[in-house]
């Protein structure tokens, strides 16, 4: 992300060079001229164990600059961080002349709408005193400020900021909470969760290659609590806004400083393969041939409570399945109308029974709780057929048997029991 550091004090040029060394695109900006001179050429006005290492590499790489020129760096940003002094008055109150004065031409200067970050230790208010000089004079662009305050110890500033044990975000929407995170990308946990979860979706292939069962898998990988039983749940491969993002991001930054984060790499192509299993799966359930049949699709979201699609499984699978001449009727308890701009031809219902309606097979594809419980036997004489395709796993094998279903899961043999193999 493009970004703004004001004030290149001890704060703000810890934060810029960790940010830029996070990836991001960074301006650090002050209005003295000889600090921004020192700086250009090399060195570094205040002693850091480490600080001139990462400055050099990310100005070397391109990714960190110095500039007095305030109002090109805040027209190119799109995240702007106050990090300007707030010296104490002779009453021991915070002295805010120059972060209102930073906000004032942070509003004069607004080309779009800006997310604006306060780094400087302030007092209570001083979120509201800057939205509102930016409401009042920032040309009718849309200003959010988010409070992100710093916890640097001096001598230790680096490792502070580069392993924090805690970022703390104080935001009034979802849209700065989420630029923040990806301001902070690299930083999450999401890449190894990631892989948490490609890994039991190929342990499940294997499972399926074997004669295993991927639920029987994961519990005993899970009761090692060096490990731990969440984010093993096999299924049609990681969605929404985060894992995708982040996964991408982690690799892109590895690439940027030459190495290539191999696991991660395998972490986003199992990803897409685990997608495209689905819909071969499906066809193979209904015996290699899905031409002018009718899937109904359970589920449209990237998971359950959310009317989010941003990179659901649902997306490919409904996608490929089309390709495939297969005609569709999906429905999703919130993200109808989001899939509405998403797919063409698809035939919306009310709820599963009517998604079942006449259809050759019923897939599971989002694990919405009004889907844990279906009545079966209306499903059953509801369907064309009795084939229901559980992406989530939500069933048990031998109960839907039972019930009088070909059914077909994830990383589970029909009768769940364990084939020979050689
Ligand atoms: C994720 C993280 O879990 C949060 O900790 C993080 O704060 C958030 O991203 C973020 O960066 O903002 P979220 O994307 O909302 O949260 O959803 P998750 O519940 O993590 O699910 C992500 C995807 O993984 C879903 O598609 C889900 O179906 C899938 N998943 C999850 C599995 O396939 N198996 C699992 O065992 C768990």
């Amino acid at each position: 992300m493009d970004i703004a550091v004001i004030g290149t004090g001890y704060v703000g040029l810890v934060t810029g060079a960790g940010l830029a060394d996070f990836g991001n695109d960074v301006i650090c900006c002050d209005i003295d001229p000889k600090k921004i001179d020192v700086l250009n050429n090399g060195q570094i006005p205040i002693y850091e164990p480490g600080l001139d290492k990462i400055v050099s590499r990310n100005v070397g790489e391109g990714r960190l600059r110095f500039t007095t020129d305030l109002p090109e760096a805040i027209r190119r940003s799109r995240a702007i961080f106050i990090a300007v002094g707030t010296p104490p008055k002779p009453d021991g109150s915070a002295d805010l002349r120059y972060v209102e004065d930073v906000a004032r031409t942070i509003a004069q200067h607004m080309n779009g709408p800006k997310l604006v970050i306060t780094k400087s230790t302030v007092p209570i208010g001083t979120g509201r005193m800057i939205e509102r000089i930016l409401a009042e004079s920032g040309n009718g662009h849309k200003g959010s400020v988010v409070s992100n305050p710093e916890f640097l110890r001096e001598g230790s500033a680096i490792e502070d900021f580069l392993k924090p044990d805690r970022v703390v975000i104080g935001a009034s929407d979802e849209e700065s909470i989420g630029l923040m995170k990806e301001i902070y990308a690299p930083l999450h946990s999401n890449g190894f969760l990631a892989t948490k979860i490609s890994f039991i979706n190929e342990v499940a292939v294997m499972c399926e290659l074997l004669g295993a069962d991927v639920q029987d898998v994961a519990r005993g990988i899970g009761l090692d609590s060096r490990i731990g039983p969440k984010f093993l749940q096999a299924g049609p491969g990681y969605g929404g806004s985060c894992f995708p993002k982040d996964t991408s991001a982690v690799a892109d930054i590895a690439r940027r400083y030459g190495y290539e984060f191999q696991i991660i790499e395998a972490v986003l192509r199992v990803n897409e393969n685990i997608k495209e299993r689905m819909v071969a799966k499906v066809i193979e359930a209904l015996d290699g041939e899905v031409r002018g049949k009718t899937v109904a699709i359970l589920g449209l979201a990237f998971k359950p409570e959310t009317d989010d699609m941003r990179d659901s499984p649902a997306i490919p699978i409904i996608k490929g399945l089309q390709k495939q001449g297969a005609i569709i009727r999906a429905y999703d308890p919130g993200a109808i109308e989001n899939s509405k701009k998403i797919f063409d031809n698809v035939t919306y219902c009310g709820d599963a029974y009517e998604t079942a309606n006449g259809a050759d097979a019923l897939v599971i594809a989002t694990e919405w709780n009004e889907f844990r419980a279906l009545k079966l036997e209306r499903v059953r004489k509801l369907l064309k057929q009795p084939l229901i395709v559980d992406l989530r796993n939500v069933y048990d094998p031998q109960r839907m048997k039972a019930e009088g279903f070909r059914y077909v899961s994830v990383g589970r043999t029909e009768d769940a029991r364990v084939r020979e193999h050689v």
